[in-house]
């Protein structure tokens, strides 16, 4: 009997870049390209905002790439200068919504503002990529429980149903935006999804655990993809840097392809 192969997923965060329209055109077309042959792997591209809907038109029929943005506001309606609300969001016709990124965090984020992300993002329908990491390691092993309440607390008031789309991004802080020899290795990208595993299976149940992707986050790079899939016991990468290279990122893709 064949056995099934799991679907991935690779997010590519663009952050605040490219600077120009046409260079987000550019890596999209570049990304586009690679993506059709992929057989396993979905990509979902988070753009700026800004650059959505000129990239959603440039997509055709391709079923391979989705989109997603990097933030949505917690609260529903109201006046919030500068801020992008969840009907918006749905609006604009994407399927995912980065939530609790380490670098929203930085600026004053916390665990009650990220839940509240998280549950429009769900009863919504859409999926919320929930991101999770400690600034630090230590001894103690304190981090493991930092990143428990993490999860903890973002999924305060989830319904259970709405599970199903959650996916949960595994991104240590102190290894985001460096190279790949800084980033955490496929040994310890699989200790901490089973850790993620059994907080789910504490705080909801097994079904649950075994069904959330997960996702490792933090420098992945062409040099340590591979090692990281095959060893990482993870469901994909959120990729920051590398995802504005099409080149690498499209090898990337294939290497998760495999
Ligand atoms: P990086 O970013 O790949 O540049 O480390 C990842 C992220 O912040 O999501």
């Amino acid at each position: 009997m064949k056995t099934k192969i799991k679907n991935k997923i690779v997010v590519a965060n663009w952050k605040m870049e490219p600077k120009t329209q046409d260079e987000a055109l550019k890596i999209f077309n570049d990304t586009k390209k690679a993506s059709k042959n992929l057989k396993n792997t979905k990509v979902v591209i988070c753009p700026p905002n800004f650059y959505v809907n000129e990239l959603k038109e440039g997509l055709g029929k391709s079923k391979k790439i989705s989109f997603g943005v990097q933030d949505v506001f917690s609260e529903e309606e109201g006046a919030h200068t500068g801020e992008i609300s969840i009907d918006m969001v749905k609006n604009l016709g994407v399927e995912y919504v980065i939530v609790g990124h380490s670098e929203r965090r930085s600026l004053g984020e916390d665990d009650d503002t990220v839940s509240k992300k998280v549950n429009l993002v769900l009863n919504s329908k859409l999926n919320p990529i929930l991101c999770v990491g400690e600034k630090e390691r230590d001894e103690e092993g304190n981090f493991l429980l930092f990143i428990l309440e993490q999860i903890k607390n973002s999924l305060q008031k989830v319904e259970k149903k709405h599970l199903k789309n959650l996916i949960i991004a595994y991104e240590p802080i102190w290894a985001i935006g460096k190279t790949a020899q800084d980033a955490m290795d496929s040994r310890g990208v699989h200790q901490m999804s089973l850790f993620i595993k059994k907080v789910l299976k504490d705080l909801f149940d097994e079904k649950i655990a075994e069904k959330t992707m997960i996702l490792y986050g933090g420098s992945v790079e062409l040099s340590n993809a591979e090692d990281l899939i095959k060893n990482g016991n993870i469901d994909g990468f959120l990729v920051g840097h590398e995802s504005l290279d099409a080149d690498k990122f499209c090898e990337i893709l294939k290497i998760v392809d495999k």
